[in-house]
C-alpha cells in the first residue's frame, strides 16, 4: 500500500454522521487500549495523526482518515477511509454510553455498505478476554472479510510470539472461525506491510 496523502476527515459520533461519499472503508476494532489508533498511525507513517493514550477510552467516535485523496480530488471518488473505532466495551463511561457505542459498532460492522474489511485487534500479551469473545460473536454477523491482528508484539519474545499466534489460531478454530492472523507492533512498525497488502487486495 502506497500512502500518498492522509488527513483527518471527520469524527462521527452517530450513524447519521457517517460520510455518504461511498469511498471504501477499512475499520480497526477491538477493546479499549488494544492499540487501534497506534496501528493506524504506524500504518500511514504518521505518529501523531490519531490520538493515542495509555488511558483507555481515548477514541470517542468513529474517526475517519482519508487516504490518497488529495484535497484537489475531493469531488472525485479517489482514495479510501481508515476508520478508528472507539474501544469496544470501554467500562469507564456510563452504562448508557457504553451500550450506545456497542450498538453503533454492531450496526457499523454488519450494515455499513462501504465497509470492505474489519481488522479485529487483540492484545498479543493476553488471552482473548470476555470482551474479545463478545466482539468475535458480534463480528460473526459481519458480511465483510475479517482479519485478526495481534498487537504489541514488541513486548513478546520470539517463542512467545509463536505460541500466542498458535494459541489464537486454536481459539478461533474452536469457535469455527478461520481468520487470517497478522502479528504486529506499532512501536516497531512490524506487520504493517501485511496489513497494507490486505487493504490493497480488498480495495
Ligand atoms: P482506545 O482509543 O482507548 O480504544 O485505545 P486504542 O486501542 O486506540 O489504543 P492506543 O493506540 O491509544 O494505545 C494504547 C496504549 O498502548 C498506548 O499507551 C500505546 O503507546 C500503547 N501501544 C499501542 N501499540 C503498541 C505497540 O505496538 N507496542 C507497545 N509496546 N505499545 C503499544
Ligand atoms: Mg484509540
Amino acid at each position: 500500500m502506497k500512502i500518498r496523502s492522509v488527513e483527518f476527515a471527520r469524527a462521527a459520533p452517530t450513524w447519521a454522521a457517517l460520510p455518504d461519499d461511498g469511498r471504501p472503508e477499512f475499520a480497526f476494532v477491538g477493546r479499549s487500549n488494544v492499540g487501534k489508533s497506534s496501528l493506524l498511525n504506524a500504518l500511514v507513517g504518521r505518529k501523531h495523526l490519531a490520538r493515542t493514550s495509555g488511558t483507555p477510552g481515548k477514541t470517542q467516535a468513529l474517526n475517519y482518515y482519508l487516504v490518497n485523496a488529495p484535497t484537489a480530488d475531493r469531488g472525485g471518488l479517489e482514495g479510501f477511509y481508515l476508520v478508528d473505532l472507539p474501544g469496544f466495551g470501554y467500562a469507564k463511561v456510563s452504562q448508557q454510553q457504553r451500550a450506545a457505542w456497542q450498538r453503533l459498532i454492531g450496526r457499523y460492522v454488519t450494515e455499513r455498505a462501504p465497509l470492505r474489511a474489519v481488522f479485529h485487534l487483540i492484545d498479543s500479551r493476553h488471552e482473548p478476554a470476555k470482551l474479545d469473545e463478545e466482539l468475535f460473536e458480534l463480528l460473526r454477523g459481519s458480511p465483510v472479510p475479517r482479519i485478526a491482528v495481534l498487537t504489541k508484539a514488541d513486548k513478546l519474545s520470539k517463542n512467545q510470539r509463536r505460541s500466542r499466534e498458535a494459541h489464537l489460531k486454536r481459539y478461533l478454530a474452536a469457535r469455527g472461525q478461520d481468520l487470517p492472523i497478522v502479528l504486529t507492533s506499532a512501536e516497531k512498525r512490524e506487520g504493517m506491510e501485511e496489513v497494507g497488502r490486505w487493504i490493497d487486495t480488498l480495495l
